[in-house]
Formats: C-alpha cells, structure tokens, sequence
C-alpha cells in the first residue's frame, strides 16, 4: 500500500510586507532580521480573511492541480472534491477558539460532501502530524481512498505586534496535498513523530484555555499572543531536524546521497543552517523559501512542496525528507518518494 500525493497547492495573502516597512512602526531594522532569521518579507492576511479561507484555497489548488496533471479521472474541482474522504486541517490558529473546527468549515467550503473532517492542533509540526494521521486513516478503513492534507495558519492574529523578537519572525498561508491511497510503493514511505512536553513554557499562547479561561470582565493591554522562549526553541529545533533526519534514513537503509531534497519546516534560516552543519551536509541540500514568507507555522512545509513541485523541481521517482518542530515541543519528519 502506498500513500501518493497526485496534487498540491498553496494560497499566499496577496499583502506583501517587507522588513523596511515593519521598521516604520517596531524598533527593528531589515538587518537585523535577515542576518538573525534569514526572513525579508512576510504575507500577511487582510481584515476580512480568516484560517478556513486560506485552507480551502490551497485545497482547490491542490484538486484542480489533480485534474489537470491527470493524476485523477474526475474533471472538476467540484467532481473531485466529492471523493475525498477526510479533511485535515493542521493549525493552531483555527477560525473559532474551541469548536467547530476549522476542518468542517473548510470541508463546507469544497463542497466534499462524504468527507470526514478534523483539525491536527500541534503547532509548526502539525502538517507532518496530520500528513501521518491521515494514511493511518486511509489505510485502517478498505472504503477511504483520498484525504486532503493541509496546513493553514494566520499567526499574524496571534502575535504581539509590538514585541519585535517574536512578530517579525511569522507570516500567514496555507498549503494542502491531496493524498491517495495507492498499490504502489511510492508517496508517503515512512513518517516519524515525537515530543518533549517539559519545553511547553517554551512555546505558547499562554490565555483563553481551560488552565487560564478568559472571563467576564477581561481587559488586554496586548491581546492573548504567543510568547517564545527564543534561544530554547533554537536549540530543540537543531537537534530535533538532525535526530529526525538521520532516524528515518536508518529506517528506511538510506543514506544522505539518496535524497533530493531536504524540506524544512521554515522557521528560521540560521537553524537549518546550523542542522546542516551538525550533519555535515551542503546548505543546498536543504530547500529555504523562509526570505519570501517568513514562518508561516503548518504551512510551511505544504507551500515548500507545492512551490517545489510547481516549478518542476521534483521528479518523479525523488527521494524528500520532510522535518518539522514546534510548540509542544514537537517535531515530525515525512520520507517520501514522489
Ligand atoms: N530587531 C532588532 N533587534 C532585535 C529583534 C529585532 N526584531 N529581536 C530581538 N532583538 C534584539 C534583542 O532585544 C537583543 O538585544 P539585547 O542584546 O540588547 O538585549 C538581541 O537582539 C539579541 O536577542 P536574542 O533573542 O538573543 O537573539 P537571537 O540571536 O537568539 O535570535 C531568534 C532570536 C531569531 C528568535 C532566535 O532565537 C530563533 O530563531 N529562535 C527560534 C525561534 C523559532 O523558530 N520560533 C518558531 C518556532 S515554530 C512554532 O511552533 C510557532
């Protein structure tokens, strides 16, 4: 059994917002941000648009790629959504607090009327996360064929715009794939998942839970936001892409030189810059778009893909090592064989 993707896609807020504008009303400057983060422009969404808008875009994106590279007999987006059987949203900025989840408004959104839908809430690692969790429900049930994966976030909503050492690092976006259950040995060969949740401080939206509820009366200086333990993550992220790299080449009697391609979870240049090091590999082994779109959280793996795939990049019969980390703490990594 495998687990192909035979479609992907993206959706980017068209607002485009470089360093230089964000030094017009923060404390901050275009050095300081590309030398320390490797971002110089994020994307961010307007007023109007929320997580389930930039989802059910990428999704579209995704089915209608399907459809015109053949990969699917159905002829329309609409046909095609018909036949999807589950719809995972991975994000941490769902379009309500607690219920419902962002997965049925986006599964609404597509028409994909015999879907299953729910959202994967894990952070920057939740595209893997749900990548995972959507071929085991493929494969545990002989009626389910395809699910749509994707990972959409607006953090944009959830940071302190005047704390310049966690805003300037996020962007907005989503990214989908549209996976189908096959009896070949190709797509998703073998995915790993873990977490340290002693470094949950490390990482988090700490108001609005059950731990901290809003109440009656509440007045926020700064409204609930993300606060980050910077040098903590850094250090977790480094070794978690290297464990991860090296557990799934032994997993699956690979070395290095059979892959591709590297696909971050982009978050920061100057990490993967330093997992390379750790692993003695070139840079370029790793694919980097992080200057164009900033740390788009669940996205950024799914954008990667679908940028790489658009622009012909993989070929078919490639090696790609996904790896994510994030709050939680979390990572993941995906191997597949496009
Ligand atoms: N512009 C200018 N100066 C800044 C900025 C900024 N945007 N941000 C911080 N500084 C200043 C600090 O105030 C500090 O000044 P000081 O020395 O006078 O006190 C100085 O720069 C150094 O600050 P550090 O925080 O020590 O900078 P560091 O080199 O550690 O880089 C960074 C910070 C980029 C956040 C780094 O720690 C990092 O990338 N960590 C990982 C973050 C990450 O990946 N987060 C997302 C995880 S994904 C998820 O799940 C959401």
């Amino acid at each position: 059994m495998g687990f192909e993707i035979i479609g992907t896609g993206r959706a980017i807020p068209p607002k485009r917002v470089t360093n230089d504008e964000l030094a017009k009303t923060l404390d901050t400057n275009d050095e300081w941000i590309r030398s320390h983060t490797g971002i110089e422009a994020r994307h961010l969404v307007d007023e109007r648009t929320s997580c389930s808008d930039l989802a059910a875009e990428s999704a579209r994106n995704a089915l209608a790629m399907a459809i015109e590279q053949g990969t699917c007999v159905e002829k329309t987006v609409e046909e095609l959504a018909l036949t999807v059987d589950m719809v995972i949203v991975g994000s941490s900025s769902g379009d309500y607090f607690c219920c419902p989840a962002t997965a049925c408004i986006v599964q609404d959104m597509l028409g994909a009327k015999n879907a299953g839908a729910m959202d994967i809430v894990n952070a920057c690692s939740s595209f893997i996360y749900a990548l995972e969790t959507g071929a085991g429900l493929l494969s545990v049930n002989k009626g389910r064929r395809r699910a749509l994966i994707i990972g959409a976030d607006v953090l944009s909503r959830f940071v302190d715009w005047s704390d310049r050492s966690t805003c300037v690092l996020f962007g907005d976006g989503a990214g989908a794939v549209l996976l189908e259950k096959t009896d070949t040995q190709s797509g998703v060969l073998r995915a790993i998942l873990g977490a340290d949740g002693s470094g949950a401080e490390d990482l988090i939206m700490r108001k609005g839970g059950s731990r901290d509820p809003f109440k009656k009366g509440d007045a926020f200086a700064v409204p609930p936001h993300i606060e980050m333990n910077g040098r903590a993550v850094y250090v977790f992220a480094v070794n978690a892409i290297a464990e991860t790299i090296t557990k799934l080449l032994d997993a699956e009697h690979l070395t290095i030189e059979d892959i591709a391609l590297i696909v971050p979870h982009q978050a920061n240049a100057r990490i993967v810059q330093a997992a390379a090091k750790r692993l003695a590999l070139p840079e370029e082994k790793f694919f980097l778009n992080i200057a164009e779109y900033a740390n788009t959280s669940s996205a950024s793996i799914p954008i990667a893909l679908d940028e790489l795939n658009r622009s012909g990049r993989l070929r078919k019969g490639d090696h790609i090592l996904c790896v994510a980390f994030g709050a939680g703490l979390t990572y993941g990594g995906a191997l597949i064989r496009w």
